[in-house]
Order: structure tokens, then sequence, then C-alpha cells
């Protein structure tokens, strides 16, 4: 998504305080308790731990990440800010985000997020961001399909729009190549250093999901 729901001014100085729960051993069928770890075939998708705050730092601060969406922190404790905030609104069910972790490896190297735009997540938004070394290789389609079936079935959201700014080629070709369906420009809708930008609005329906989505596996060699 454009606009990460997260910034810094939300983030009361308390909140510093909360400790962070480490997920990977909490077996529970309720995601707002912690997030399911979920294994596909390049990566693993599992909850964000403060330690993943400067791989999350050196990935999305560079430029070409964050030309289109919103300015992520801007340096590693603001990270670890944005991680225990998105800890406690995962605890309150209003979002949840997901750190991306190649096979092989053990940071972060991008997200997935989630936030319900309505009550009960009936309409929700998704977003994504992947550092740039890690664009191409498969790893953004692998965790798609999973944030997917973990937004329509394990959460349960009827319709899932994404917002990507008109100019961002790469962030509306990825969306397109899911299957998602874009359904008009929002005009000027997003500012970004000083400047509005249009953005497409996308949306994918559960019954599109169940019909089954045609999403390239990678393969792994
Ligand atoms: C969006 C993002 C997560 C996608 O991950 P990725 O690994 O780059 O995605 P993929 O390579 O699987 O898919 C991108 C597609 O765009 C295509 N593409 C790249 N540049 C393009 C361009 N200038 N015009 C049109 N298509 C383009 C690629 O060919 C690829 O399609 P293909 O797999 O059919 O060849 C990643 O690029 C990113 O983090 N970007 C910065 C943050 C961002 O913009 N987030 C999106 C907000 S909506």
């Amino acid at each position: 998504m454009e606009k990460m729901p997260y910034t810094p001014e939300m983030d009361a100085a308390a909140v510093m305080l909360q400790t962070v729960t480490p997920t990977e051993s909490i077996v529970t069928t309720d995601w707002r308790t912690g997030l399911p770890v979920l294994t596909g075939t390049r990566v693993t998708l599992r909850e964000m731990r403060v330690s993943d705050a400067p791989s999350l730092f050196a990935m999305l601060s560079t430029e070409e990440v964050a030309r289109f969406i919103s300015p992520p922190p801007t340096t590693v404790e603001g990270f670890e800010r944005f991680i225990m905030w998105a800890n406690r609104e995962r605890a309150a069910g209003n979002y949840a985000c997901f750190a991306i972790v190649p096979h092989g490896m053990d940071t972060a190297i991008g997200i997935f997020q989630v936030r319900q735009l309505e009550p009960g997540w009936g309409t929700a938004e998704w977003g994504f961001a992947i550092g740039s070394p890690f664009w191409g290789t498969g790893a953004f389609s692998d965790g798609a399909k999973l944030v997917l079936d973990f937004a329509f079935e394990t959460i349960g959201v009827h319709r899932l729009e994404a917002r990507a700014a008109v100019q961002n080629a790469r962030g509306n070709a990825a969306l397109r190549k899911l299957g998602a369906v874009q359904e008009g420009v929002l005009r000027r809708s997003f500012l970004r250093n000083g400047q509005y930008l249009d953005q497409a609005l996308w949306a994918i329906l559960d019954e599109d999901w169940q019909m089954g989505l045609s999403i390239p596996v990678p393969k792994v060699h």
C-alpha cells in the first residue's frame, strides 16, 4: 500500500516499553495472538521481530524502494518502533505485517502488510515492499500467494484493495500479474515529496481467489 498505516506520530512513548513476543513457538488458531509462520517454495513469512529492524532499514530505505511508498522510518530505531507498533495493532486485530525471509536466510528482506479498512475486515488493503536485490527473484509471487491465502482464508476478507502510484510501473505490474483487477484511478490521492500523485486502485475479491487466480509458482533451482 502506498500509505503505510504507521507513522511515527502514532507511536506513544509508552508503547516502546511493550515487549514483543517471538511467535515461532506459539501454536494458535487466532492470528491476533501471534501471526502464523507461512512457508512457501522460496520464502517464509513470519511476524516481524525487533531484531529485523537493521535489515528492514537497509532493505526498505533506499530511494528505489521508497520512491512511491510512504516514507519509511529513517533510522533503525524508527523501524524498531514500527515493529512494536505493528505488534500492538496485530494484537488489537486491526493489522497484520509479515516479514519476508528467503529460505536459507534469517534476515527479513521486506514486508507484506494487510489492514482492515472497515470493522470486521470485510474490506481490507494490502501492500508490500521488498529490498531491490530481491526484486525479480520470485520472492514476491511466492510470498503474495501466502499472504492472500492468509487474508481470505484465515482473516476472512471479502474484498482486498491495493493502491499503487500510476508511475510505479513495477508495483502495478506485480499486482496485475497476480490477477488483481484495476478498477480505476484515484486522482491526485497520494502526497509524495510535495507532489500529489494519481494512484491505481486494484482489488481482488474472495470469490476470485476461491476460483483460483493464476499466480505463477516460482521454480526452485
Ligand atoms: C512491488 C515489489 C514488491 C514487487 O516485487 P518484484 O520482485 O519487483 O516483483 P516481480 O519481479 O515478481 O514482478 C514485477 C513485474 O513487473 C515487471 N516490470 C518491471 N519493470 C517494469 C516496467 N517498467 N514496466 C512494466 N512492467 C515492469 C517485471 O517484468 C515483473 O513481471 P514478470 O514477472 O511478468 O516479468 C517490489 O518491486 C518493491 O518492493 N517495490 C518498491 C515498493 C513498492 O513499490 N511497493 C508497491 C506498492 S503498491
